[in-house]
């Protein structure tokens, strides 16, 4: 961390670190699972429903309802602002990137064309409803082939065609670590007339993201994996394209005017983000993750990957000390990530074990690790491998965690044999 900011005194805004399990301190290494929760976050959400509590959208007009309305703009143009859209009227607030995803499947008109390519490192939230609308019929559904732990760039520019309508593209992989240069692939996309959905879920906690530069059509990501609460999410719409999509959930909030008119009702919907957030909203938690974002910008994002690229480096180096297993990807580009995988060649190496090992195995601390598929299955398929051992990484997490996990490691290790 030479030269950059220190930013592990921020651990206070972390309540969840310094607490005891069933008498054990929590090593927590889950981070892509989800992010612990910032304080001031938690504050901000707890202030919001205990201070203000009612809701927004214009529905009510006493002055309670219009504050709530105005700190919900508020949110909405500040999160504009941090992912660098043009307009705060392409933020459609979601609960999560699962149901951005699905939004985006349901909403897209697959008409003239109806191809859709994934990148074969989606996670399911993305991959089964696509995979849902290609078993009705009403898309053909085709996959990036797997090179190197990345999508294949030059095997995705031979899908491409005048037919393809969508292409649905993960910036960071969820279980193999590292970044994915997705700009090369929106850009091939839009050559061929296709559109982009970007799934940002562990890309945007640790990274500043820019959907103007990137060109991006779609993007999704979920605020509890960057310290904001469960139930909330951003799914980014380019302004043009709302005129073509036909949203999904309708309900209160989503309509221009409803006429009866000899007998016949006629309803006239709205046509831009507002159609795509049907029902009441879950206000405090955009409040709280406005506040997380802020967090996050006043960190700065040059010191976070500072931070994270140093654990990740000295992850590799501890980590390869260990002949049975395998890390999975490059180094240099997993330093790009949050996420480190590896496999265990010792063939009485048992994930579920481990999982319980390092659950037990010391009156101290509990080590939280994931192990498993990852819902990523695209990737397991394509892959090979059975399952991984993931470590991954926040703005709260240390060297020492790294330390207690290895001890660990070694001491499972030193049990099979
Ligand atoms: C890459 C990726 N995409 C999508 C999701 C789904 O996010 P959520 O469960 O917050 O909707 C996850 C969750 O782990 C993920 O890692």
């Amino acid at each position: 961390m030479s030269g950059k900011k220190n930013i592990l005194p921020l651990k206070k805004e972390f309540p969840a670190i310094g607490r005891k399990i069933s008498k054990k301190a929590i090593v927590y290494l889950d981070s892509a699972c989800t992010a612990l929760k910032m304080k001031s976050a938690a504050k901000e959400q707890s202030d919001f429903l205990l201070k203000l509590g009612a809701c927004a959208g214009k529905r009510s007009a006493h002055l309670l309802s219009r504050k709530v309305d105005i700190d919900f703009c508020s949110a909405r143009k500040a999160v504009a602002g941090f992912i660098g859209a043009k307009s705060q009227d392409e933020i459609v607030f979601t609960s999560g990137t699962t149901e951005a995803a699905n939004l985006v499947a349901m909403s897209f008109p697959f008409y003239c064309r109806n191809e859709v390519i994934l990148s074969p490192l989606e996670h399911n939230s993305v991959f089964l409803p696509f995979y849902r609308l290609s078993k009705q019929g009403k898309i053909k559904l085709k996959i990036i082939p797997l090179k190197d732990f990345k999508p294949d760039f030059n095997a995705y520019k031979k899908l491409l065609s005048a037919k393809t309508a969508l292409v649905c593209i993960t910036h960071a992989s969820n279980i193999f670590g590292g970044i994915v240069d997705i700009k090369k692939f929106i850009n091939a996309a839009h050559k061929k007339g296709a559109k982009v959905f970007i799934d940002d879920a562990q890309y945007i906690p640790t990274h500043k993201e820019n959907v103007s530069v990137l060109n991006a059509d779609m993007l999704a990501f979920s605020g509890h994996k960057m310290g904001a609460p469960f139930g909330t999410g951003v799914l980014y719409i380019k302004k043009s394209l709302f005129r073509s999509l036909n949203p999904s959930k309708l309900g209160g909030g989503t309509v221009k005017k409803i006429i009866r008119k000899d007998g016949v009702y006629k309803v006239d919907f709205l046509k831009n983000n507002a159609v795509y957030e049907a029902g009441i909203q879950n206000y405090s938690g955009i409040a709280a993750l406005k506040r997380s974002f802020e967090l996050l910008h006043k960190i700065g994002y040059q010191n976070i990957r500072a931070h994270i690229q140093d654990i990740i480096r000295y992850a590799c180096l501890k980590l390869s000390s260990f002949k049975e297993i395998k890390i999975l990807g490059e180094r240099e580009d997993l330093q790009n990530g949050s996420i480190i995988s590896f496999v265990c060649e010792n063939i009485q190496f048992s994930i579920i074990d481990f999982n319980i090992f390092l659950n037990e195995y010391s009156s101290k601390y509990f080590v939280a690790v994931r192990c498993g598929r990852h819902c990523a299955d695209l990737a397991i398929l394509n892959s090979g491998i059975k399952s991984t051992v993931r470590l991954s990484f926040f703005i709260y997490s240390s060297k020492r965690d790294i330390d207690i996990f290895c001890g660990a490691l070694k001491k499972y290790l030193k049990s099979l044999s």
